[in-house]
């Protein structure tokens, strides 16, 4: 091959490598397309926050996955979004008197008696709502990253450190791991939490700061996590001025989007990743299939 050919193909190669790259580090900065987030796992596909739902993002080839942290009320780590079992479980069939059926009322042993799948589809019927702990085996059986989320976390007191606990306990929180590890809440209180307790987390805050705010959430967050519908091309780069806490430009993930209009228009405003029910239909919006 001619010299200036080969020398062209490397720097494409490396092009291309300094383009994935940074999406695919938790510690990365901006550069090239959105990184694709799959919401409670590929939840469009799959009842959302189980393993059949982490399975299918993988199985459509997305690295990064979202989910949801409460605690039992035996003071168990599992991966629900609602506060009440009532939505995403039979457990108005089995247990008809517990209403309002709050997970944090409700043990271990009784939520895993409890199928995840049928409310969605009878093709899930038999699903369990994850331990964390079960979830974290198989992010890690997948080679995926994690954004967590510790959802609710005024009603489970103390939920950041049992969450770093088990996560320490899981081997995620070697340098490695680190790399493929976001934990976010829409409590400020619970991000500074984690960001004290272990400063080398990455973490987000979910919502919309003001610019005048901003330069405080700098100090404990990485990244700032709006919804789309609060979103504009000027607060995203008021968002990119700012640096974390770990020196690097605060980065922003808007969710939850689902259609590939909004994917363009939030690509667009330059975010840095898209949480999204339809990992696919955003992977396609953007051109990246
Ligand atoms: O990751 C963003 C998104 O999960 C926040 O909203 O209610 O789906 O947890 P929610
Ligand atoms: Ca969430």
């Amino acid at each position: 091959m001619h010299a200036r050919v080969v020398a062209a193909t490397v720097v494409a190669i490396l092009g291309t490598a300094v383009l994935l790259s940074p999406g695919s580090d938790a510690r990365a900065g901006d550069a090239g397309e959105p990184t694709v987030i799959a919401h409670r796992g590929a939840s469009a596909y799959a009842p959302e926050n189980t393993l059949a739902s982490i399975d299918k993002a993988a199985k459509l080839g997305f690295s990064w996955v979202e989910n949801d942290v409460q605690r039992t009320k035996d003071g168990k780590l599992v991966v629900i979004h609602d506060d009440s079992l009532q939505r995403t479980t039979n457990v108005e069939q089995v247990f008809p008197g517990r209403a309002p059926w709050k997970v944090k009322d409700f043990t271990a042993a009784e939520i895993a008696r409890l199928d995840a799948g049928s409310w969605y589809s009878p093709a899930y019927a038999g699903t369990r709502v994850p331990t964390l702990q079960q979830y974290m085996r198989r992010v890690e059986h997948n080679h995926e990253k994690l954004l967590l989320e510790i959802k609710n976390p005024e009603l489970y007191p103390g939920i950041e450190q049992q969450t770093l606990k088990l996560l320490g306990n899981e081997g995620w929180l070697d340098h490695k791991h680190l790399g493929r590890l976001i934990v976010q809440s829409f409590s400020a209180d619970s991000i500074r939490t984690v960001h004290k307790m272990k400063p080398a987390i990455t973490t987000a805050y979910l919502g919309s700061p003001t610019a005048a705010q901003l330069h405080q959430y700098a100090r404990f967050t990485d990244l700032v996590n709006p919804s789309y519908g609060s979103l504009s091309k000027a607060y995203v780069a008021a968002v990119h001025t700012f640096d974390g806490p770990h020196g690097k430009p605060l980065r922003v993930f808007a969710w939850t989007v689902n259609d590939a209009a909004t994917a363009c228009k939030v690509a667009g405003y330059d975010v840095d990743g898209i949480i999204t029910n339809k990992p696919d239909v955003v992977r396609t919006a953007l051109g990246s299939d």
